[in-house]
């Protein structure tokens, strides 16, 4: 079949590839196997709502303390991963180390390629354990601090806060943090969680499709956003600068990090939940400038642009206001949203297709080297 330019979806801009029972998105509600978001950032925790999106219904009570305990005995990572991440130059950017360390974690497994259902199950808890260890050793050395290892009289959120800083702040900060992952965890087919499918697809193991969506994340304009706002706000500095800095970045065409979404074109449900928390955080901190900075920015891209902010404009602030390094705000993201990528691998294989579109050539026309000597013995015809 001959495939013509007209037929080219550039960036698949409204192709529907497969269908998910995992998460929906409409103009108003994001849902998690059919609860709002909103309902659960209210009512649980990230723990209940990551085997909420892997098994399809909430855990009871007992599921759930016997899953959070199986999961605390997960935490820990090999000394040969622990001396490895430490072995790399202090300037790599934390991604990559994340990338390269879960990568290792598949090495580990002979059978990685065995993708027996309870298997994988077994594997996403076991990377959703590990994924935050890695992180905080990584924050932990690049500061020139002691490693901290993981706690597992803590929860997921304050063992997470006491590997990096030695410390687990308030329960309202703790909270925040929660609320974050819980809307940081699954979104439909965005490019890292359809980068996962892919490789799904091709039969390959769980480890390197995470690996693969991390590479996806770590791009500026899909999970390198939250960073990217807060190095703008940092750019921008105070909110009297605000109006002429957007009305200058507009005029020179820059791209404003936090605004817009393939999707989202009335404005990302997300937004009031995350900006509630930064409120929140603002209030701990007596720290309003960026909110105040970020009303303005909000304001003239609506007036201009007509666009809306999206859910990493709040990460931005929110992880900053918490003393986390920038650098590390994608390597947060990781943390959650690895419990989407690993459902739709598992949803992936459960009706599995190999994905592999097809594209439209606008190269040379056909050409030939006739004529050219020989310069091999072999008469191929
Ligand atoms: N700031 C300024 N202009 C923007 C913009 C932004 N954040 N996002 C899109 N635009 C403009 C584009 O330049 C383009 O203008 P043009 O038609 O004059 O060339 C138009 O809006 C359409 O943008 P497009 O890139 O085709 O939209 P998309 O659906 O392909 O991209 C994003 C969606 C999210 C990739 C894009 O909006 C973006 O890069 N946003 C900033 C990064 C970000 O916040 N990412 C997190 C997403 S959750």
């Amino acid at each position: 079949m001959l495939i013509m330019s007209s037929d080219v979806r550039k960036g698949l801009e409204g192709v529907v590839v497969d269908e998910t029972a995992i998460s929906r998105r409409d103009v108003k509600e994001l849902t998690y196997r059919g609860y709002p978001v909103r309902e659960l950032a209210n009512y649980c925790c990230f723990e209940e709502v990551a085997y909420l999106i892997w098994d399809g219904e909430l855990p009871t009570a007992a599921q759930l303390d016997r899953f959070q305990n199986e999961k605390r005995g997960y935490r820990e990572i090999s000394d040969y991963l622990i001396e490895l991440i430490q072995s790399f130059p202090l300037a790599t950017d934390p991604m990559d180390k994340l990338r390269t360390a879960v990568s290792v974690l598949g090495m580990n497994e002979a059978d990685a390629l065995d993708n027996d259902p309870a298997k994988n199950r077994n594997r996403a808890m076991h990377l959703i354990a590990k994924i935050p260890t890695i992180v905080a050793t990584d924050y932990r050395h690049r500061k020139g601090l002691e490693r901290i290892p993981p706690n597992p009289e803590l929860g997921f959120t304050a063992n997470f806060f006491h590997m990096c800083f030695g410390q687990v702040p308030r329960q309202e900060v703790l909270d925040c943090f929660e609320v974050t992952l819980i809307l940081y965890a699954e979104h439909g087919f965005n490019p890292s969680t359809f980068t996962a499918r892919i490789v799904a697809s091709t039969l390959s193991d769980m480890y390197s499709a995470t690996t693969s969506a991390i590479g996806a994340l770590k791009g500026p304009i899909h999970g390198g956003a939250n960073s990217g706002v807060m190095r703008m706000l940092l750019e921008i500095s105070e909110p009297e600068q605000t109006q002429a800095w957007i009305d200058e970045a507009l005029r020179a065409k820059r791209k404003i990090m936090g605004f817009g979404h393939r999707v989202y074109k009335q404005g990302d449900p997300r937004v009031p939940i995350m900006q509630a928390v930064l409120e929140v955080l603002a209030d701990i901190e007596q720290d309003w400038r960026w909110i105040e900075i970020q009303d303005i920015v909000a304001r003239t891209m609506l007036q201009r642009k007509h666009m809306h902010p999206n859910i990493d404009f709040k990460a931005g602030p929110i992880y900053y206001l918490m003393g986390f390094d920038i650098e590390f705000f994608s390597t947060i993201f990781v943390m959650s949203r690895a419990v989407g990528w690993t459902a739709h691998f598992m949803e992936q294989l459960a009706f599995n297709r190999m994905i592999r579109p097809r594209s439209s050539y606008v190269g040379p026309a056909l050409r030939s080297l006739t004529g050219r000597p020989a310069n091999r013995t072999l008469q191929l015809t």
